[in-house]
């Protein structure tokens, strides 16, 4: 089985450099992922294939008419027959790991990408949820859709080549990931850490987690609140908390 996005948008070549290349292109050669891009410029009936007009009461700017976007989930309701509809918006539900995650347990999931100053408001009838990827304002969705879609696709079995490499990403246990190296062991009298080449498993998996708990003490203390730590998790955080290295903790340091 595979997950089935719907993208609706006026800009369909938009995705075309998005679908050829990396972890996304592997998916969809491997059939775990279908990106179908719905051009709502197909489901106008006048000769200029007009998708926006002036908003009603005055102001600046443009908005994606509703006719199209209504045409286009009709015909995805003759295809799919319980699509996951989403649209981008800055206001929507902050997107992170959790909820791509939710995205990739969905069968078919449809994007409705905004331009100009966003759609008539009716279409948010057949919406499910509306979906922010920051708080900034992009010119359109479709960026937007890029970003969920590529990190949900990671997500789906198998598509990734490693197992491994989901476990060892950031967020994926809720702390940041750790720091890595490749060859050469030195470079510009930088060296990589040498309990990295000890070829110590156990040693380089203590490190690697002390690692990541101080990444994510320096740099996102607030997912350590959330995060599911473990005793030795929590004596590795004295240490850090008390500005001490891996080695101190390591020889067990007395810390007060
Ligand atoms: C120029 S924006 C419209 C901004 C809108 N008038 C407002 O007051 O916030 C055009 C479209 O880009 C998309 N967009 C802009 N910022 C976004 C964000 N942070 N996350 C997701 N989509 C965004 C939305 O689809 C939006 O309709």
């Amino acid at each position: 089985m595979s997950l089935r996005f719907f993208v609706f948008t006026i800009f369909p070549d938009f995705f075309e450099c998005f679908k050829n290349f990396g972890i996304v292109n592997k998916a969809i050669k491997l059939g775990k992922v279908q990106i179908q891009t719905i051009n709502l410029r197909d489901f106008t009936e006048d000769k200029h294939r007009t998708v926006d007009d002036v908003v009603y009461g005055g102001g600046p700017g443009m908005l994606l008419k509703p006719e199209p976007i209504f045409k286009a989930y009709d015909y995805i309701k003759t295809v799919s027959k319980n699509p996951y509809v989403i649209i981008t918006e800055p206001w929507g539900r902050k997107f992170d790991q959790n909820f791509a995650k939710e995205l990739s347990q969905k069968e078919d999931i449809v994007i409705i990408c905004g331009r100009y100053e966003g759609v008539d408001e009716r279409v948010k009838t057949i919406v499910d949820e509306e979906v922010s990827i920051g708080d900034f304002i992009l010119s359109g969705g479709e960026p937007a859709a890029t970003v969920i879609m590529d990190s949900t696709i990671r997500l789906l079995p198998d598509v990734l080549s490693e197992k491994e490499s989901l476990t060892v990403d950031s967020f994926s246990d809720g702390l940041l990931g750790y720091p890595n190296y490749t060859r050469p062991p030195e470079f510009r009298g930088m060296k990589v850490p040498e309990v990295l080449m000890s070829g110590n498993h156990k040693l380089i998996a203590l490190w690697r987690r002390f690692q990541q708990l101080k990444k994510t003490y320096e740099k996102r203390p607030d997912l350590l609140e959330k995060a599911n730590l473990s005793v030795e998790d929590k004596k590795m955080l004295n240490y850090i908390y008390k500005g001490k290295d891996f080695e101190a903790y390591l020889k067990g340091e007395k810390i007060d």
